[in-house]
Order: C-alpha cells, then structure tokens, then sequence
C-alpha cells in the first residue's frame, strides 16, 4: 500500500461552538481553537477536522450554509481562519474543514434567487416541482428530520422544493453541471487557501434516483425512509471521481466521506487505491440496532455486536484501504456512554472501562479519529424536558417515541439515550465555572459532571484517561512500531470467546497482541505465545504467568508478542 501524509497521523473532531469561547458570548470560536493548538499538539494529534464554521443561519448547527467563502461572525474572521492554518502548520498539525455540498441553507443566495425566478438558472440549482394543494406530493420520502422531503417553495402555492434534511437546508442539484462546477471551484478555492483538505458530509445522498417516485412505507406517516431510495440510486462515484479530478487529487488533499449505505463492491472505489476519497468513517458500529422505527425501537449494544462489527469492518477493508475508526462523533452519544454496558460509568471501574473501549478502538487497522472530549473520557448528558433539547433530530425522535406509545418519560429517556446534544455539551477543561469552556453563558448547559471529569484533573495524573490516549497516540507515532500500528493487518484473536475482544496486528517483523477485557469480571486468557514487551495497559501493570493473562475487570494491554 502507498504511503500517504495522513496514515500515521492521529485524527481530532473539534465541534467549534462547543470547544473554547474567547469572547464570552456562549459559543466556542476560532480563536478558542487557536488557544488549544498547543494543547492538541501535547496530545499528539496531527489532523484536526473542524465541524463548520462558515457563514449559516445555524438551523442544523452550521450544516445549513449560507455562504461558503464567509466565515460566520460567530466563530470569527477570515482572518482568524488565515491565523489558525498558519499556527496549525506550525505545530505540524493540518486542518480539514467540513464540506457540506449535498444542500445548503435556505438564505444562500442561490436558493434565494431560484424562489425570485424559479424557472431561470437558479431553479435549476434545486429540485423544484409543481404541486397542488391536495395533489399527493412528488414522492412519499421522509426527511432525515421527520416529516415529508418536500415543502412549499416560499412565494409560489403552486411549487415545492426537496429537502432531505431539514426545510432550511434544500438540496442541491447535482445533476446540473453548473451547480458542479461552483462547488468545484468553491473546494479549490479553500484548498488553495491550505486546508488540507474535507470531511464530506451527507454525500451518498447527492446522487438520487430519478425520477421521483414512491417507496413502500416503513411507519404510520405513511412515509419511506430515503434509505430505498438510495439503494436504488446508481451512479453516485461518477459524480464522486469527476469532482476528486477537479479538486482533491490535484492537492493531495485527504478526504474523509461520511458514507452510510455504500453498496459492498463500491468500496474499493470509495477508499481503494485510486479511490475517490482518501478514507471515510467506519460507521458498523454506530449502526448496530438501528431500524426504520426510530431511537425508541434500538436496543443496547453488546460487547459481542461491537466485537463482531469491527472485525466485519476490519475483514472487508483489509486488501482495500482505510476506514476512520471511531466511538462517537458530534451526532451519537459519547461512546462510553453507548458501547459500555449500562451503570459502567457510574461505577467503580469507570476509568479503566472507558480505557479499554478507547485502546480497542484505537489499535485497529485503519486511521483514529478522536472526538472532543473523548480524550478525558466525555459522558452523555441529561435533559429533563424536551423544551431544553437543542437538537433537532432528538426533538423529532421525541415525537416519533410519543406517537409510537410511549410516555413523555419514557421518551425523554429515549432523547437522553441517543441526542445528539450529548457529544455537543461544552468541551470540559477545568473545574471552574462551565468547565472553562466561557466566561459567559454556554450555548448549550455544560455537562453536570464536569467537577470531577476535566482535562485539569487529568493532566497530571499519570493514571487519568487523558494520560491513555496520550500514550495510545505516542505509541502509534513510535518508530519501533509505527509500521505495525499503522499498516498491520488485522486478525481476530479467540473471537468466539464472550466478553472478550482481541485481535493480532501483524507486519513482516512484529506481532502485536490487542486485548481488552470487556466485563466486570476477572478472566483468565491464554497466550498464543511468549510475551516479549508489555507495551501499554491500562491498569498500571498486568499480570503475564508464562501463557496466561491474568485480567482484571476491564483490563486492556497491548503486548508485543515473540512473532
Ligand atoms: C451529517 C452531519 C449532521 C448533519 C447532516 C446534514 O450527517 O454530520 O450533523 O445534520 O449531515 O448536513
Ligand atoms: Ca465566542
């Protein structure tokens, strides 16, 4: 496999307006995130994609663009931005900006000038379509945010526009080359600037199958979740590798796709070698239990559905290239909060629990990406009234719980569960007022926990969450074993065995052995072999008796094995 910039490179999600407030107006800035390069250059990160921050009414928390060479006043200047690649650069840290082309906002000037002349260039730009009162709609799709995908077209009776997302983020019309082209010259113009490249939102859904028609339906609205669309659709990689040849490719750039739904023979060219993205996100996991009713149906993950999933997800890229690795992101839950069993952050075995999940995770085959706040071990956060949830996939859930018969109660705890407000609480840095996130009002309230979860509390203990990533990230970067941490492959180890998860990585001349203990309980787990170096656990220390790995509950160690 080619050696590429980004493989070594340990990966870090900033969601801005959650991260550093500088300017106490509640909502974390980019000069917030310039105060923590040093920070993050401590940690060991090398990437850092950055949720957006262009100009946006913020209707989906900036995946509503208004206006994509602008940054919003909210998170700063252009200037700021200019400082900040610089400052990254400096530190060796390369950025990467979202790219949110399947829709933009409904105050971008294009959509504006489609609803002023809907038959000139700008209609174009959209889905537009006649519609009567009373007439069914174009098709019966059902937006990712609930309810239908068509909504009146502002200033015409007789017209709708297609939005699979929320009403204020109308999809783009990739169809026409027009609209292809000022997005391709909207990414060079960024990547001159000197990002070093996107993570690709929403992008599977750019291509749709047409013309529209009707799906069977999967709930009582009577509508099709997009889902059938989209296995139907067929041609979304040309569109992919004309816009990779106009763009990326010309860079260098590392791309990461948000890909859900790919078709299995489409992998190799989304993420093989002349793949048209560099990686995208490994998303077995997130999906596990999820279904066409909703939160409320999804049950908890085991450790055995977790097992399993990753090991699907590190099989069937094995000859192919790299998927991104991760717990959580800002739309699931905090992953310990969701992969651990139930009560595990609660109780005695919290850290050495939340350690295991993240080493699992972060020694297979493929590129870490760490969230914020994963690092010190973020949790889920709670909200007792519906009013106060700011997300607005959780407050559609919350409708689709109550119609489906469950109690108010009952379906805020399906909110608590899975909100997309839990990873967006503000980043937990001391345990002064709001976690040091601002001097002024948060956003969106701090977790509650943050007086004894902080980065402050962390640092300096060498047995903290923190003080693990740390040296899970050293580790990767280490030139003893650089080669296999990044490029070995993959090989489930005792896979059959319950509440166990480990699995070899191997290159021509090492033999590293993953393992993590994922119970409560003690076991005792045969080696395969003799150990040569305990290279990192989680426990301060494991006990190795000639073939036999004594754990502790949640143990986890990497041992360098006499290959
Ligand atoms: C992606 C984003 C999510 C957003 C959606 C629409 O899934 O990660 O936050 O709501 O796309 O842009
Ligand atoms: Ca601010």
């Amino acid at each position: 496999m080619e050696h590429k910039w980004w493989h070594s490179r340990t990966a870090y999600q900033i969601y801005p307006k959650s991260f550093c407030d500088t300017n106490a107006d509640g909502i974390g800035d980019l000069r917030g995130v310039i105060s923590k390069l040093d920070y993050l250059q401590e940690l060991g990160v090398g990437l850092v994609w950055l949720s957006p921050i262009y100009a946006s009414p913020l209707a989906d928390q900036g995946y509503d663009i208004s206006d994509y060479y602008r940054i919003d006043p909210r998170f700063g200047t252009m200037d700021d931005m200019d400082e900040l690649l610089r400052e990254a650069g400096r530190r060796d840290i390369r950025v990467v900006m979202d790219l949110v082309v399947n829709h933009c906002s409904d105050e971008h000037e294009w959509f504006r000038k489609a609803c002023e002349d809907p038959y000139g260039k700008y209609g174009r730009y959209f889905y537009i379509r006649k519609h009567q009162d009373g007439d069914p709609l174009p098709c019966n799709w059902r937006s990712y945010f609930g309810g239908p995908v068509w909504s009146k077209l502002p200033g015409h009776d007789d017209l709708v526009y297609l939005h699979l997302f929320h009403r204020k983020q109308p999809d783009l019309n990739w169809e026409n080359p027009e609209v292809r082209r000022d997005i391709y010259s909207m990414i060079n113009w960024w990547l001159e600037k000197g990002v070093a490249g996107f993570r690709i939102d929403a992008i599977i859904n750019i291509k749709k199958a047409l013309p529209f028609r009707d799906y069977p339906a999967d709930r009582e609205d009577g509508l099709s979740s997009v889902d059938h669309m989209l296995f139907e659709a067929k041609g979304v990689l040309d569109f992919l590798n004309e816009m990779a040849d106009e763009t990326f490719r010309k860079y260098d750039a590392f791309t990461v796709g948000e890909v859900f739904n790919e078709k299995p023979e489409e992998l190799p060219l989304f993420i093989g070698e002349r793949g048209c993205f560099s990686t995208m996100f490994d998303f077995a996991e997130t999906v596990i239990n999820q279904g066409p009713e909703g939160w409320h149906a999804q049950k908890p993950v085991t450790p055995e559905a977790y097992k399993a999933a990753c090991f699907e997800s590190q099989r069937k890229t094995r000859d192919t290239g790299f998927l991104c690795n991760i717990i959580e992101n800002h739309d699931e839950p905090r992953g310990v909060s969701r992969y651990l069993p139930a009560g595990t952050c609660e109780g005695p075995y919290a850290v050495a629990a939340k350690k295991m999940l993240g080493g699992l995770n972060f020694m297979l085959r493929g590129l870490p990406f760490l969230y914020q706040g994963q690092e010190i071990g973020m949790e889920n956060t709670r909200c007792s009234r519906i009013e106060d949830v700011d997300d607005i996939s959780a407050r559609d859930q919350y409708r689709v719980s109550l119609e489906a018969g469950l109690s108010p109660e009952e379906a805020m705890e399906v909110v608590n569960r899975f909100s997309r407000d839990n990873a967006r609480t503000p980043f937990q840095w001391d345990a002064s007022d709001n976690a040091g996130f601002t001097s002024g009002t948060p956003w969106l309230p701090v977790n509650p926990n943050y007086r004894t979860i902080n980065l402050d509390a962390q640092r300096n203990d060498p047995d903290s969450v923190w003080n693990f990533y740390r040296a899970l990230i050293a580790l990767r970067r280490n030139p003893d074993y650089r080669e296999t941490a990044v490029y070995g492959q993959t090989t489930p180890y005792l896979p059959e065995r319950k509440n166990l998860m480990a699995y070899f990585r191997r290159s021509d001349t090492q033999t590293l052995l993953v393992i993590g203990n994922f119970q409560d309980a003690e076991a005792e787990i045969p080696l395969p072999g003799a150990v040569r170096r305990v290279l990192l656990d989680n426990l301060n220390g494991c006990a190795v008796e000639a073939r036999t790995l004594r754990a502790r509950p949640w143990q986890f160690a990497v041992l360098d094995m006499d290959a």
